[in-house]
This record gives structure tokens, sequence and C-alpha cells, in this order.
């Protein structure tokens, strides 16, 4: 059983809760910033306790979800990988703008770009993200946005929902931490149901999941995620 307070120092995440020194927190984002948002509400209504936000990096310069970070005195950036000549080199940038937060947990809510296999090896278990199916239904490469519920429809099936997982170098493969269910309504649109699962599910589990980890409750043993009395 891996303890998630796998940091050396004192910002171990039971020493923190212990010690009052709060978990630094960095939100890749992409577009709206809903998910950010439920959890910039958590953070000031006392759901999120002993964190502070430190930063939110986009890889969309348009993502509103930079304008609710400035908004709420959270520093925000726009890093795309259309300004740098490879890949490679948007990589580098990217890992260097994350370290410079010093985050003890990332959180992908929204993030469309592909993490750089260097920055998941190197925050290995500190990074979670948010996705709009149940895992393993409707996830991995192509199901994004609408095509998530565009296929669950198509499928028929009568219960979907969102899923918090850490991210590991597989696409919405890593290990499960909540998962939440919601019914599928006779007359769902992809948009309609895209709206409930963000409003039923993932606006309170990715929360719930930042609250955990940041209360060091969670621990990894290979794919199994136990949270901790
Ligand atoms: C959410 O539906 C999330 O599940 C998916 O992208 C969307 C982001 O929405 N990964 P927002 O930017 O948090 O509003």
């Amino acid at each position: 059983m891996q303890d998630l307070c796998l940091r050396t120092n004192l910002r171990c995440a039971t020493g923190c809760a212990g010690m009052g020194i709060s978990m630094r927190i960095a939100v890749m984002v992409s577009g709206g910033g809903t998910n950010l948002q439920a959890i910039i509400d958590s953070v000031k209504n006392g759901m999120i306790t002993n964190t502070e936000l430190v930063g939110v990096i986009s890889n969309n310069k348009n993502a509103y979800a930079l304008t609710r970070a400035k908004e709420n005195g959270i520093d925000a950036k726009c890093i795309s990988p259309k300004d740098y000549e490879s890949r490679e080199v948007f990589n580098q940038e990217l890992l260097k703008a994350v370290d410079a937060y010093e985050p003890d947990l990332i959180v992908l809510a929204g993030y469309l770009v592909v993490i750089p296999p260097e920055m998941i090896k190197k925050y290995k278990n500190r990074i979670i993200n948010i996705h709009p199916s149940l895992i393993p239904s409707f996830c991995g490469t192509g199901y994004y946005g609408l095509k998530v519920h565009e296929a669950a429809l198509e499928r028929g099936v009568k219960v979907v929902g969102a899923t918090v997982h850490f991210v590991d170098e597989g696409t919405d493969t890593g290990p499960i931490i909540l998962q939440k269910a919601v019914e599928v309504l006779p007359d769902d649109t992809p948009e309609t149901l895209q709206r409930r699962i963000m409003e039923q599910a993932e606006w309170k589990i990715l929360p719930q999941a930042v609250s955990l980890f940041c209360a060091g409750k969670l621990s990894v043993n290979g794919s199994i995620v136990t949270i901790k009395e």
C-alpha cells in the first residue's frame, strides 16, 4: 500500500493536515472552467480545507477558466503548444511552469492536451483528472467533450456519470478515486446529458477528491485507491 503522503519534507499531506501547512494545488484547464469554479467555491465555503490554489494553466488563451482564476486572485497563464516550435519544447516549458508552482497536487479540470510523460513520472499519483463518464465506459482516445455523451446515447445506456482518477501514462486509465452515477432521461440530448453530469456529478466528486487528497486520506495499491476514514 503506497501511502500518498509521499513528500519527504513537512509538506506531506498527513503532515500538512497535522501541521496546518496548506497544500498547494495547480489546476490545468482548456475551457469554461466550471470544474475549476467548483474547486474555488469549495475552498471558499470550507468543504476543502488546508489548501491554496497557487496557479491555473490553460493551453487556450480564450478559456473562460483563466478569467475565473483571475477574478479569484489566482495566478493564471496560457501555455499553448501552438507557441512552440515542437511538442518537446512545449512539454519542457509546461513542466517548468508547473514546477514553478511547487504543487502538491495537480488537477486536470477539462484539460485537453496530452500530459508530458516526464510530468506524469515526476508527479506520480499527484495528478488527478475528471472524466465525464463511468470509466471504463466511453473513455480513452477520442472520448472528450460532447463525443462522450453522443456515444452513451447511441449505445442506449440507462446510467452515465463521472469519474475522478489519478493520471498515469495511459488515457483515462489511472487508478479510480471517486465515481458518481447519473440517470439518462428519455429526452436527453448530448448537451442536456453533459450539463446534468456536470451539475450532479463532476462538480461534486472533483472537490471531494481534492479534499480527500489534501487530508491525506487517499492511498493507492496498484490500480486500487483506498479512502482512509
Ligand atoms: C467537463 O465536462 C469535464 O468532464 C471534461 O471537460 C469539461 C470541462 O468543463 N473533461 P469545464 O471547463 O470544467 O467547465
